[in-house]
């Protein structure tokens, strides 16, 4: 045991001494080669165990394995140390120019899109607040003229939490809790997040964005809805488009419209993206219901209004030519890195 002991003490000597002779990357192959090659004294000495007595073996070739193990982790480590200026001669060269880092993060564009409306109406005089995303079935229906057992509350598949409670389906609600709050004259938009009992598809999701818009203020006009529509679609998807009203039906305004534009793929001649129309469909809009005037508590014939609620997300896939709105909600960097850069 004695002379094994002095043997593993002089093989460790030896091998701390090759590892000093390492200068740079270039060192490292050679010194493995001495260390650990078939002709190194420690592959010898491995070798050699067979020949001791069989009691003494196995605490001997413990010993030389755990020093192998030592001087291959003291080799890696250096390995390691010198690979990053693994230049001529191994030398760190400070004269090299650094990497920049890569800057990943970025506004999502949903979060652009929003933002970049938001703005559009803030020129235009539009204050900006919030509503709670448990909302209450009263403010999420009844107070927007919604009748109980009207078929209009099955058209958009809540989540209830109870039979008072539900998840909000749509940002409306936030006009009468607004309205509640603060006499006209008013401007105002509610950006959120909206939710509905849906099965996710290419163009619906279970959650999505909305961003509601109200003006209220005595003889406020169809004509100061389609203006102030004109102006946000000239500012966000440029000059030459055109709009058009169409007749529709919410139960909280009166009349009702959806708003159309010329298809941004085509220009209005019709292809594939706009079902061959010409026309994209971009928000729901209409003249306030009195009925919503009195929920918020307002004297019926005391003022006028005009609303709106426009998909961020479809608003979103319409610029930039998004087929699918689930690639929205996944946070595939490959497709959220495209938008580096824009906001
Ligand atoms: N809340 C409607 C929806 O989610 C969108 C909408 C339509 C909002 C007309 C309005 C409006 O304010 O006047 O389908």
């Amino acid at each position: 045991m004695g002379a094994t002991d002095e043997v593993i003490a002089r093989l460790r000597e030896e091998g701390l001494a090759r590892l000093a002779l390492i200068a740079g990357a270039a060192d490292i192959e050679s010194a493995r080669v001495a260390l650990f090659g078939r002709k190194s004294p420690l592959t010898q000495a491995l070798r050699g165990l067979r020949e001791l007595p069989s009691d003494e073996r196995p605490a001997a070739g413990d010993a030389l394995n755990r020093l192998k193990d030592e001087l291959a982790a003291l080799i890696e480590a250096r390995a390691r140390l010198l690979a990053p200026a693994a230049g001529p001669g191994g030398r760190l060269d400070l004269t090299l120019p650094g990497r920049p880092p890569v800057i990943a993060g970025a506004l999502h564009p949903l979060r652009g899109v929003l933002e970049e409306i938001c703005d559009i109406f803030y020129s235009m005089g539009f204050a900006r607040a919030e509503g709670p995303d448990v909302e209450l079935d009263y403010y999420n229906f009844t107070a927007l003229n919604f009748p109980d057992d009207h078929p209009a509350r099955d058209s958009q598949d809540t989540f209830y939490v109870n039979d008072a409670v539900c998840l909000r389906t749509q940002t409306s609600p936030a006009q009468v809790r607004i309205m509640e709050r603060n006499q006209p004259p008013l401007a105002c938009i509610v950006p959120g997040r909206v939710y509905r009992n849906e099965a996710n598809d290419a163009s619906h999701a279970s959650e999505f964005y909305q961003i509601e818009g109200f003006c209220v203020d005595r003889d406020v006009s169809l004509a100061d809805l389609r203006t102030t529509v004109e102006q946000f679609v000239r500012r966000f998807f440029g000059e030459g488009r055109q709009i058009r009203f169409r007749p529709h039906f919410f139960p909280f305004t009166e009349p009702s419209v959806e708003v159309d534009m010329t298809c941004a793929a085509c220009g209005g001649a019709g292809c594939g993206v706009c079902g061959r129309t010409g026309w994209m469909e971009i928000m729901g809009a209409g003249m306030i219901h009195p009925s919503v005037f009195a929920a918020a508590g307002y004297p019926v014939d005391a003022c006028t209004g005009y609303a709106f609620g426009l998909g961020i997300d479809r608003i979103a896939m319409l610029r930039y030519g998004i087929d699918d709105i689930r690639l929205l909600y996944e946070n595939d960097l490959r497709f959220l890195s495209q938008f580096r850069g824009v906001w």
